[in-house]
């Protein structure tokens, strides 16, 4: 069976118009998947929930809302230097590229490298992947502004979409991980993940990933843990959505929101702390769930990095380091790279 046909097996095929379609994997498997992993990760000592599973409807608007919050630097802060970069990251790049996307989300800062594809001739061509529908509007929206852009969007995971673009054809790709979600990754996973993206890229492909630097306990705290309690809303929807979509009695008011950063470890761990002893059950994941008073779920990891670190993940994982952009703080990286 040719990779193609397997691949129209494996996704359904959405043809809005001549300018956007999008590939979806069947929604039983969606379901699946979602029920399963939450069976197994909430039936251990120490329980955690993924966070590719904040983001339903709800939990995309509230990140949207997170992005434009004072103490969330990033947004801003990776903007800046997108803005930094236009007059460089031409001169890495020609009309023969596509631009394609991990974690796509409201793609905002997408907007400014479109900006200097939009400038070179020819289709500009995007590939937005998130696991999130939220991708269905954000492409809209973009249609509206790039009158030369054609969507292929792929509503899956990183790894779905990566293998999607794998077997696609032969176009050349430049690839974007912004908002420093690799940082989410346990770092033996991450080092997988980017041999992955490593192994899915072309010869002349280039990958261009932002990440969050080292700095401050207090900024970085403030920024997962803010004063209108946005973050909290955030974590603490990812139960309300298992409650629908799995069948669960979550008492929301049983929990809280718990951000800290870890030192030694570089990271900033999100938990949701349970403030009874209480059971809960979660029919579709046939899961009794029993939580002891001030016991932790935890729900994400956000690594934070210092320069020689990230060189040293990056040429590890088999890239080339092209170039590497801070902004004016040195809060935040841009990294670009070849496969070596
Ligand atoms: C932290 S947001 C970043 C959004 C945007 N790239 C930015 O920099 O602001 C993460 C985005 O990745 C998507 N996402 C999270 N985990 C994912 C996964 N495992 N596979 C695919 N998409 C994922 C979410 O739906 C969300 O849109």
């Amino acid at each position: 069976m040719s990779n193609t046909l397997q691949k129209n097996l494996d996704y359904k095929k959405f043809v809005i118009d001549s300018k956007l379609q999008y590939f979806k994997p069947h929604a039983t498997k969606i379901e699946k998947t979602f029920s399963e992993e939450i069976s197994s990760s909430l039936n251990r000592d120490l329980k955690f929930i993924s966070p590719k599973f904040f983001y339903d409807k709800k939990g995309s608007d509230l990140f949207e809302k997170i992005c434009s919050l004072p103490e969330y630097y990033p947004t801003r802060t990776e903007i800046s230097i997108l803005k930094k970069i236009q007059d460089e990251l031409p001169s890495y790049i020609d009309k023969n590229f596509r631009l394609v996307e991990l974690g796509s989300g409201t793609s905002v800062k997408t907007r400014l490298i479109l900006d200097i594809f939009a400038k070179l001739e020819g289709t500009l061509e995007y590939f937005p992947i998130d696991i999130s529908e939220i991708l269905t509007e954000s492409s809209e929206q973009l249609l509206q502004n790039y009158s030369r852009l054609h969507i292929t969007g792929i509503i899956d995971t990183y790894e779905g979409g990566l293998e999607f673009l794998k077997t696609y054809d032969d176009k050349k790709n430049l690839i974007l991980f912004l908002g420093s979600s690799f940082g989410n990754f346990f770092p033996n996973d991450g080092y997988e993940f980017l041999k992955k993206i490593n192994f899915t890229m072309k010869p002349d492909d280039l990958f261009l990933i932002g990440l969050d630097l080292v700095k401050d306990r207090q900024i970085l705290e403030l920024a997962y843990d803010d004063s209108q309690g946005v973050t909290a809303e955030f974590n603490l929807n990812v139960l309300s959505r298992i409650n629908d979509e799995l069948d669960a009695d979550f008492n929301l008011k049983n929990f809280t929101h718990h951000a800290i950063y870890n030192e030694e470890d570089q990271r900033i761990e999100m938990y949701l702390k349970s403030l009874v002893n209480q059971s809960v059950v979660i029919s579709k994941s046939n899961l009794l769930l029993n939580l002891k008073k001030n016991e932790l779920i935890h729900t994400e990891h956000s690594h934070k990095y210092r320069l020689p670190q990230i060189n040293e993940i990056l040429t590890s994982a088999g890239f080339e380091i092209k170039h590497t952009w801070l902004d004016d703080n040195k809060h935040f990286s841009l990294t670009l790279v070849s496969k070596n």
